[in-house]
């Protein structure tokens, strides 16, 4: 019973037996596990539940981070995520993201200086990466560095060992910037740029992009508090693609660089964080705002995408996405102006009036804008989803955390609906 004198449960009747069967709801929702005990005739394996894709079926508990897609709300912890774009750092979100609060001055301290001693990477990483080709995408080059990182730090398979966990978690929110650069470093032909301890991280990771002969780099306060806010916008998104990836590898036990590599290679697609990538691409397709109706009327017969817009979760305006829209007047101010936001900001209002985008709830997401910004500052478009990988590490880093703390998980391990072939027999080559 509830709080109200509601009984907390439903009651399912099999029609093949006339069976009726309560079942328990908990927290909104009922236990897969509770529907193999219907079964159609003895012997029969009992129901399960078809839900490809996950559509409507929770895999975990998390008090990480809530999204209410109806209403476009987004919270870390509690926080919600306009605060924290405005007045948090980077650093600080990915510490209450991990460890559920935000740090006191000492704690903060203490996590700033962790990261910033683990920024450097082995210089057998760097050769690594400079066996590259020169024009290899740097996401497949983040991907595969990050991967290789698990030969480096073999304790990282300890991953019961609480202590080793939290050194794992440390390398790798500090590396990711580091092997970012290189990766930009590498497709110019350009040396790559060490850390530089003295600067916060966002400010290091633009030395080590841009940084050339001059002695220490300075960067623009501007363009480093949008990458700041940027980046707190992406550190999580509860159970998407890439995080589902990093749950799915760890709960195997393989060690969290190889978890990470797998939810960074989830996420490298146009789909999920490589859309930023297809939507600057697509706006330069459009090329002029006088086209734009062409291209949503030939996106309407499914022809295209209108990529940037669509949500699994978010049924109204992606709340991301209206803090990145503001932060992208800043940029721009600063860098004048971009041909292609005038032609986002009018795909957006022909589609926002349109009865096909209406009707199926579809708004801008967070990729819709945060390209123009992140073109605005001079990445070229291949790095865009290595600049999503590098603050959702913190998020996926405190997912799987979560996860391996949590009794009630165990490997992931789907099961399927068979359609195949019956049983037969083989058949040997000459009388095929
Ligand atoms: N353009 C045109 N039609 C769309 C779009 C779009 N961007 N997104 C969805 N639809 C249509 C879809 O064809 C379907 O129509 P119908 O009912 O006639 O078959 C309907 O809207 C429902 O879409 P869905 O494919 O069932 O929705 P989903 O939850 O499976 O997919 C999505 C979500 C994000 C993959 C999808 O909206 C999409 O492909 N968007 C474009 C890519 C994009 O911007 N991705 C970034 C997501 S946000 C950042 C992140 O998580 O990485």
């Amino acid at each position: 019973m509830d709080a109200n004198g509601t009984r907390d449960s439903i009651t399912v009747t099999d029609n093949r037996t006339g069976q009726s069967y309560e079942l328990r709801i908990t927290d909104g929702t009922v236990q897969a596990r509770d529907f193999r005990q219907m079964k159609g005739h003895e012997g029969d394996f009992g129901l399960m539940v078809y839900d490809p894709a996950f559509g409507n079926t929770a895999s975990c508990r998390s008090s990480i981070t809530h999204i209410d897609g109806d209403i476009g709300v987004l919270e870390y912890r509690g926080y919600p995520i306009e605060e924290l774009a405005e007045k948090s750092t980077f650093l600080e979100t990915a510490y209450l993201l991990l460890y559920g609060e935000l740090p006191t001055q000492s704690q903060s301290d203490e996590w700033v200086n962790n990261i910033t001693y683990h920024t450097y990477v082995h210089e057998k990483v760097k050769r690594f990466m400079e066996g590259f080709h020169h024009d290899a995408h740097p996401m497949g080059m983040l991907v595969g560095t990050v991967a290789a990182l698990s030969t480096f730090y073999t304790e990282a398979k300890d991953v019961m060992d609480a202590r080793s966990r939290e050194i794992q978690t440390h390398r790798l929110i500090a590396k990711m910037p580091t092997l970012a650069a290189f990766t930009y470093r590498h497709n110019r032909g350009l040396p790559y740029v060490y850390p530089d301890n003295d600067l916060t991280y966002t400010e290091n990771f633009l030395s080590m992009l841009w940084k050339m002969s001059e002695p220490q780099y300075k960067p623009d306060p501007v363009l480093v508090r949008a990458i700041e806010a940027l980046w707190i916008l992406h550190a999580d998104h509860e159970q998407n693609c890439s995080t589902n990836a990093m749950r799915s590898v760890g709960s195997s036990h393989a060690d969290p660089y190889s978890a990470t590599a797998a939810a960074a290679a989830a996420l490298y697609g146009p789909l999920h964080g490589g859309a930023n990538e297809a939507v600057i691409k697509m706006l330069s397709r459009v090329g002029d705002k006088s086209r734009v109706p062409a291209f949503v009327k030939a996106v309407k017969r499914g022809e295209d995408l209108l990529w940037g817009f669509g949500h699994r979760v978010y049924k109204s305006y992606d709340p991301r996405a209206k803090i990145i829209k503001r932060a992208a007047d800043a940029v721009l101010e600063r860098m004048g102006p971009s041909p292609l936001l005038e032609i986002a900001v009018e795909l957006e209002r022909i589609a926002l009036e349109d009865e096909y985008f209406v009707e199926r709830k579809l708004y801008p997401n967070v990729d819709f804008y945060s390209g123009i910004i992140y073109q605005a500052l001079g990445f070229p478009v291949d790095m865009f989803p290595v600049l999503f990988a590098i603050p959702r590490t913190a998020g996926w880093l405190a997912q799987w955390r979560e996860m391996i703390e949590d009794e009630e998980q165990k490997i992931a391990r789907p099961r399927q609906v068979y359609v195949g072939a019956p049983r037969r027999e083989y058949v040997p080559v000459g009388q095929r």
